[in-house]
């Protein structure tokens, strides 16, 4: 090893797993096209202050931030939600809505290192901004799950939670949580799959719920929407949210992921800035952490650049995705792919040889030719274990006919043809 390591948390990615990167990023590239999303991305550093008011102590907690030489506060991208309000900021009101951007940033974090979470990762972007209605809601889960398709990967192995914090709202101020307290609430709530249930109810009972409602308040989490808009009769946030809900999840189904979805009132999200529908995708088997999150922000754009503007994306990122996929037999693992190896079988033959090189690579083919001429055998050799399709010799004979010898490596055969039949795919 290296006196000078990669630091923890930080990835070298060698040739295969740069292949699975570059897979994953083909991947969400695909999606955005697909959904219609245009691309934008921002600086890398930012100044602190984006950071400390809108996205909660949990990733503030976690920044890799220092003072530059300037003495000004600054720190790397822990997400890109703020870097896209700061940049859209007031532009958004001369532009067409809703605006689809995406980004693929790579973000850094202080975290602990651990299966699936690293101190830098990347993360696909998709926002949808200056919407309201709840089908662009599902549009964008929808975007996020086509990833998961695209890859391989199917409603048995994954699965989106789906939750709306209005609903965890109303029912919270029903049982007496004051505004001051529900971000202790949200927090107590997003940890209860974790958490024991008794510090869960010791934490709210710190914010004035006693045990009755307490108890109440963790037992919302098991409900299925039904349940949860029956058992809150009269109130006309959680009825009115209960069936945008509904038209959500019918959307989802319509387009395709009626299976991959379930509403889960467990998730809230760690960030503060959400107002509307959240979720997360995790793997059935509950193996590894979210593999991708996001929801609804309509305030922020208020609280950050002063315009009210209704907002909704998500994160999804690329280590446990990368897990994920390696688990079930779906990462790639060629770093390229060859078309050719071009072997001139003596001196003479290297004018012609390379000049055929440039005939394929200006074709659009990939082809590579061995540096030292002479040793035909160990040449083919080596093309052979290059992963190339074919071998392509060429000597003094072929090389006058303007011909060339083509191996098919994968059988060994073998058969004579020019540039223009190679190219046109008739030998
Ligand atoms: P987030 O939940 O903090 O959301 O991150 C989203 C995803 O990024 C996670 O589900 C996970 O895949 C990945 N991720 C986060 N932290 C790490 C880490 N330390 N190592 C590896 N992967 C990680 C956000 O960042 C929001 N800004 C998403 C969003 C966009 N909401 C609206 N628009």
């Amino acid at each position: 090893m290296s006196k000078h390591a990669s630091l923890p948390g930080f990835r070298d990615f060698h040739p295969e797993e740069m292949a699975r990167r570059t897979q994953v990023m083909s991947a969400w590239r695909e999606v955005a096209r697909r959904y219609g999303f245009e691309e934008y991305d921002g600086p890398p550093l930012e100044s602190l202050e984006l950071y400390i008011e809108k996205s909660g102590p949990e990733i503030v907690n976690q920044l890799f931030n220092f003072t530059d030489k300037g003495g000004r506060d600054v720190a790397l991208r822990p997400e890109m939600t703020p870097t896209l309000v700061r940049m859209l900021g007031t532009k958004i009101k001369g532009m067409p809505r809703p605006v689809r951007w995406y980004s693929t940033p790579q973000l850094f974090r202080y975290e602990k290192q651990q299966r699936g979470r690293l101190r830098e990762h990347f993360q696909l972007n998709m926002d949808i901004i200056g919407e309201e209605s709840v089908l662009s809601d599902a549009d964008l889960l929808a975007s996020a799950l086509d990833v998961l398709r695209i890859l391989g990967l199917t409603a048995a192995d994954v699965v989106a939670r789906v939750s709306d914090r209005r609903l965890l709202h109303a029912a919270l101020v029903e049982l007496g949580v004051t505004e001051e307290s529900m971000a202790i609430a949200y927090n107590v709530i997003d940890k209860v799959e974790r958490d024991p249930r008794e510090l869960c109810l010791a934490r709210l009972g710190e914010i004035g719920l006693d045990r009755d409602r307490a108890g109440k308040a963790l037992s919302l989490t098991d409900m299925t929407l039904d349940q949860f808009a029956a058992a809150h009769p009269g109130n006309e946030v959680i009825a009115k949210v209960a069936d945008d809900l509904r038209v959500y999840f019918a959307a989802l189904a319509s387009l395709g992921f009626g299976d991959w979805a379930t509403f889960d009132m467990k998730i809230v999200r760690g960030l503060a800035y959400y107002t509307g529908i959240v979720f997360e995708i995790f793997d059935r088997k509950g193996e590894l952490r979210a593999i991708c999150g996001g929801g609804r922000y309509d305030r922020l754009f208020s609280a950050l650049a002063g315009v009210d503007v209704p907002a909704l994306g998500f994160g999804f990122g690329d280590v446990v995705l990368g897990e994920l996929l390696k688990d079930r037999g779906l990462a790639a693992t060629a770093s390229r792919q060859l078309d050719a190896v071009v072997v001139a079988v003596d001196d003479s033959s290297r004018e012609a040889a390379l000049q055929t090189v440039a005939r394929l690579r200006g074709a659009g083919r990939a082809v590579i030719f061995p540096y030292r001429t002479g040793a035909v055998g160990k040449a083919l050799k080596a093309a052979s274990s290059s992963g190339a399709r074919d071998a392509i010799m060429i000597g003094p004979d072929e090389a006058a006919r303007g011909v060339m010898k083509v191996k098919r490596l994968a059988d060994g055969s073998e058969r004579e043809t020019t540039v223009e039949e190679y190219l046109a795919g008739t030998t």
